[in-house]
């Protein structure tokens, strides 16, 4: 008996000309927590969806518990113990959380109807592997993320699963919610089943790993336990350059202009009695946990909501945004933290989903697009932000995740703004990028843009903004410079109550 739950060696898979996956080994013991690592696009949901049979790969062999695959049908990879949650979660929102979890098993089993005793059973059955407290009777729509996920965790379980594999699990969910997905992992792996994990975030996958692949552009540059690995080395490995962060130096300028006031700003259901202030080339920060109301902030000031009271002041003038369209003709900008779902068009083209916020400015005395115009803009943005892509006339639906997620951000980064809303700038994105994107935020504020950074990654507000506000309930609770603040003090504000 191996005590591989699976062996990879050698697989390759191409795209066209893009060479996905050019030759990758992947090994996982039984019952291992392990760390799939690399850039965006280095070919990681790529080799899961070769696990999970859903690609057939264009050479190289997979091994399951003993016996050798050249192609596996996603069938033979579920009857092999292999389940994949995906980032959607493949749950039906409109059905309860009880027929979610027996559905797949009773259509399995080939029955047509539906006894509610035994649905019943099996719903309970499921739960209790991961000790899972949850309403059966609640439609899965009415549940939070964190949750959605824990149902999808355990109906995977009900097909006797050996190796369960998550990529980016930890993009949506709270820290608390981490901490929760984490313990389930340990409590699978003591009952034996093994964990492929796909995250970019450093603090969570040294936590959580004991092994770590990592690839770059669809080959193998390290495996091995975490103990060989520091954080200065991991980056090393992804990237295959040192990266060394500049913290965010604020000097106000003389005579700096105040951009943006908002006074006593209140959201019914969302925040109340908000106010702040923003200078040119200042980079504020707004922390607080997911639904404390900084995102409902943050879209009112975009002009996606009408706050019910209060001000927006931008230059000294008093502006009302009946829509988002009022918000970006006064130079405002907004890039959400849902980027895929909300502001791609994922059959569309790179190029027009980058330059489609643009299009007045490119479009020429008759009213046509300026060819040439649009595709200098776009690559200049694909290359300032390291976009991976073959061709910048492929669809949207061609890029790995992160890469799309750096579409978005170029999308309103070559509009010419006054005030720039980032909404967990980085989430989804790759160490390298990440520190391209604080560098590139860094050079604008220098050149006097305004920005605003929502985000709960504590590091990321202190190493990036001059200022933070923390926002708690709905409510502007703190202040602070972020100059002599450090982590531990700014979680504690962050989470108190
Ligand atoms: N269906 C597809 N058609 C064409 N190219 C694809 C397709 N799927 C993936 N690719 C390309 O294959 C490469 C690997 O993509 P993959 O999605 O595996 O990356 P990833 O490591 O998961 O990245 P991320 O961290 O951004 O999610 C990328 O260059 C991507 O553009
Ligand atoms: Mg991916």
């Amino acid at each position: 008996m191996s005590d591989n739950i699976i062996k990879i060696k050698g697989v390759k898979k191409y795209f066209g000309g893009v060479k996905a996956l050019d030759g990758v080994d992947l090994e996982i013991k039984k019952g291992e927590i392990h760390c799939l690592a690399g850039e965006n696009g280095c070919g990681k949901s790529t080799i899961i969806n070769v696990i999970s049979g859903f690609y057939t790969p264009d050479a190289g062999t997979i091994e399951i518990d003993g016996k050798t695959y050249t192609k596996l049908t996603t069938q033979q990879a579920i009857d092999e113990g292999i389940q994949v949650i995906y980032q959607d979660l493949s749950v039906f929102p409109n059905l309860t959380v009880r027929e979610n979890l027996a559905i797949n098993m009773e259509v399995a089993n080939g029955k047509k109807f539906v006894s509610r005793k035994r649905y019943n059973e099996i719903a309970l059955q499921a739960l209790s592997k991961i000790d899972f407290k949850v309403d059966l009777d609640e439609n899965v729509e009415n549940l939070t993320v964190a949750d959605k996920q824990l149902v999808a965790i355990s109906r995977a379980l009900l097909n006797n699963a050996k190796l369960i594999i998550m990529d980016e699990p930890t993009t949506a969910i709270t820290q608390k919610e981490v901490k929760n997905l984490f313990k389930v992992i340990r409590d699978l792996q003591k009952q034996g089943i093994a964990v492929l994990f796909v995250s970019h975030k450093l603090d969570e996958v040294f936590e959580i790993a004991q092994q770590f692949t990592i690839f770059r552009s669809g080959k193998n540059v390290f495996s091995g336990p975490t103990s060989e690995l520091d954080e200065k080395k991991f980056v090393y490995y992804m990237t295959g350059r040192e990266i060394n962060a500049e913290p965010f130096v604020y000097e106000e300028k003389a005579g700096a202009k105040t951009v943006l006031e908002v006074r006593h700003l209140t959201l019914t259901n969302g925040f109340a009695d908000c106010s702040f202030s923003l200078k040119e080339g200042e980079i504020l920060g707004i922390t607080g946990l997911l639904g404390s109301g900084r995102t409902e902030l943050a879209e009112t000031v975009f002009g996606r909501h009408q706050p019910d009271s209060g001000e927006i002041y931008i230059d000294g003038e008093k502006v009302t945004f009946h829509s988002v369209q009022d918000a970006i003709d006064k130079g405002v900008g907004y890039v959400p933290a849902e980027r895929n779902i909300q502001s791609l068009f994922m059959d569309q083209s790179i190029a027009n989903n980058i330059s489609i916020t643009r299009w007045r400015d490119h479009a020429g005395r008759f009213g046509f697009m300026k060819e040439k115009s649009v595709e200098d803009s776009v690559n200049h943005w694909v290359r300032e932000l390291s976009i991976k892509v073959g061709n910048i006339e492929d669809t949207m639906r061609t890029l790995s995740g992160g890469n799309a997620q750096k579409c978005v951000l170029a999308k309103w980064l070559s509009l010419d703004l006054k005030i720039l809303i980032l909404n967990g700038p980085t989430v989804g994105v790759d160490i390298g990028a990440k520190y391209d994107i604080y560098k590139l935020t860094k050079k604008l504020a220098a050149e006097g843009l305004a920005v605003i950074i929502i985000s709960d990654d504590i590091r990321e507000i202190l190493s990036n903004c001059n200022r933070v506000l923390v926002m708690r309930q709905g409510r502007l609770v703190e202040e602070r410079q972020t100059a002599g603040l450090d982590e531990a003090s700014l979680s504690a504000l962050a989470i108190e109550y």
